[in-house]
């Protein structure tokens, strides 16, 4: 078992991570000062596969278990089912010292998170991440919350949870379109951090498609560890933080053009990293042999690197000027200089974002 400590003063954690972890969820538990009653958040896909495991562990530990689902999907992410949660929560008479577990992807550990934030005005949570985009990004850092009609993550908080229980035997079932995703965002450590991190992703691409448990568990590890690094450096993004969020400018923006539909999280995030690179490129940043190599890797498993079919990028532009991480009408975005070191930039135009098209 590896593991990964996220510093915090008196909200660090640690996050915990091997193959076949699940079934020890319980004993771990009470070594914290958690009260008897406590619930399991989790969505009928993942509890079919892994409800089981989780609450026995617990049950076996003689923990008074709630179990709440939310329906499986993305637009459950909401003030509705976190008023479910607070209900079910309520019923069972949680108290203060009770914790909520998050078992499965970010949708469920970010509403989860949120839920434990907001309950009696805060209580702890445990993030059981099932993909391998919540196992490197969501459940790691505190960042909670749930859509708005109007606009994605619109509600949230910053509220840390008090360990993350990474099983990456849990990978094996999840479909491949899913895991990819999660790659997206490794290599965006790779990219914004550790150089020899992505060569390791350029070498070990076979294994890791494999899930080699090897290659999973230093992936996972190796992305867990730049997160947490950044994060107690910057837990509230005040600066630093900004940094996770290369290829998420332009991603964020293609993800609303396409209404949601046409590309995952991840996908739109690996098209978002090229054109992001590409800006960089014509702004005299990074040299063009970078550029290709990130393109390179992308390609290499599989995730989309370019937009197909026609796109506006006007639409790209005014969409990501309605964007949060837009502040007084400027595009922040995040450039590579090289692999394994990025900065933020504000000084893009949008007749610069205009001519990627051109090239
Ligand atoms: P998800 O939670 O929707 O999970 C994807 C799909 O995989 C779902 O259908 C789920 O039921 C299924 N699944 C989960 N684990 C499985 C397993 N082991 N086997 C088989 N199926 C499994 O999506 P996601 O990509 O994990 O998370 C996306 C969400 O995370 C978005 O809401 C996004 O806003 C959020 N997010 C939050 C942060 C943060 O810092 N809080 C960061 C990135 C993304
Ligand atoms: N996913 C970006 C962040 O946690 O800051």
């Amino acid at each position: 078992m590896q593991k990964v400590r996220v510093e915090l003063e008196e909200r660090s954690y640690n996050i915990m991570i091997g193959n076949g972890l699940l079934k020890d969820i319980g004993k771990t538990l009470r070594k914290f000062e958690f009260s008897n009653k406590i619930a399991l958040i989790s969505n009928p896909t993942v509890s079919a596969l892994y409800g089981e495991t989780v609450s026995g562990a617990l049950k076996d530990s003689g923990f008074n278990l709630t179990e709440v689902l939310i329906p499986d999907g993305e637009e459950y992410k909401s003030l509705a089912y976190t008023e479910k949660i607070y209900e079910a929560l309520l019923k069972a008479r949680l108290d203060r010292k009770s914790a909520l577990v998050a078992l499965g992807g970010g949708v469920i550990g970010d509403i989860t998170g949120f839920a434990a934030s907001t309950y009696m005005r805060g209580i702890d949570f445990i993030q059981v991440p099932t993909t391998l985009l919540a196992q490197v990004d969501s459940s790691v850092g505190g960042k909670t919350g749930v859509n708005h009609p109007l606009g994605k993550n619109m509600i949230g908080s910053f509220w840390q949870p008090r360990l993350v229980w990474i099983d990456t035997a849990t990978l094996e079932t999840l479909p491949r379109r899913e895991f990819l995703c999660g790659i997206g965002e490794v290599i965006k450590y790779g990219v914004i951090w550790d150089r020899e991190f992505f060569e390791y992703l350029e070498k070990n691409r076979d294994k890791i498609l494999k899930l080699d448990p090897e290659a999973l568990t230093h992936i996972i590890q190796r992305s867990c560890e730049i997160k947490a690094e950044v994060v107690s450096k910057d837990e509230r993004e005040s600066g630093l933080r900004a940094i996770l969020n290369y290829g998420h400018t332009i991603g964020h923006a293609i993800e609303t053009i396409t209404g949601y539909k046409k590309y995952l999280h991840g996908e739109a995030v690996g098209i978002g990293m090229y054109m992001e690179a590409k800006l960089s490129q014509q702004a005299g940043l990074i040299d063009r042999q970078e550029v290709v190599r990130i393109k390179a890797l992308i390609d290499s498993y599989g995730l989309p690197s370019e937009m197909q079919g026609e796109m506006s990028v006007n639409d790209l532009i005014e969409t990501m000027q309605l964007d949060k991480k837009t502040i007084g009408g400027k595009m922040h975005f995040v450039l590579p200089e090289k692999i394994g070191s990025v900065r933020i930039h504000s000084g893009i135009t949008a007749e610069e974002i205009k001519s990627l098209q051109d090239n």
